[in-house]
């Protein structure tokens, strides 16, 4: 560890520089993935869609390097090369044959309720140690990253209750990194099941 203007212990600091880095992994995972659609995405959404990925992806860049950079402050190191992101980012791999619009907003929708898990584990760290500078970085990444993925829900057309169409069920692969059962995100807030669904939550 390096030294710090930070007047947190050492061992502190090195623990926030780990989670820092944890969560600068799947942003920089995540940025490439919402490239992918924006760069591939076909369909009557285009229009609307390769515009605002590609507005994800901007705001993901500045919080990628705001994350890094808390970490090297803290007397740390940031780590994201390619081949260090492909190892330690907790998403799932993007299917980068995808074309669909609204396959894309899917996709992108469960990847980015495991990149919003993993920054509310990260804050909940920061606060239990006591860095209230990192939990407020947590928490504007946060809020606007719940606001991203509304905009996807909305996109797919989510129910009064969360419940979704078929589209928006979450894969298995992100399932299974969120803790969510299958059908998805309704589950989460014990909503009834989708009419339509074959009487599975959804
Ligand atoms: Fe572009």
């Amino acid at each position: 560890m390096y030294k710090s203007p930070s007047p947190l212990p050492e061992t502190t600091r090195a623990r926030l520089v780990e989670t820092l880095n944890a969560r600068l992994a799947d942003g920089l995972d995540l940025h490439s993935q919402i490239k992918v659609a924006h760069w591939n995405i076909k369909g009557p959404q285009f229009a609307s869609l390769h515009p605002l990925f590609e507005t994800f992806a901007v705001s993901l860049a500045a919080h990628n390097d705001a994350i890094a950079e808390r970490a090297v402050t803290l007397g740390g190191k940031a780590y994201g090369t390619v081949r260090h992101v492909a190892g330690a980012s907790k998403l799932p791999e993007y299917p980068q044959e995808t074309s669909r619009d609204l396959e894309h907003v899917r996709l992108l929708a469960d990847r980015i309720e495991v990149y919003l898990a993993g920054l509310r584990e990260s804050r909940a760290a920061a606060e239990e140690l006591r860095d209230t500078d990192s939990v407020d970085l947590l928490t504007g990444i946060i809020t606007e990253f719940e606001k991203h993925a509304w905009f996807l829900q909305a996109s797919l057309g989510l129910g009064p209750f969360g419940g979704m169409g078929g589209l928006a069920q979450p894969t298995p692969a992100a399932r299974g990194l969120v803790g969510l059962r299958p059908g998805g995100f309704a589950e989460t807030v014990g909503c009834p099941p989708t009419p339509g669904q074959g009487g599975r939550w959804g």
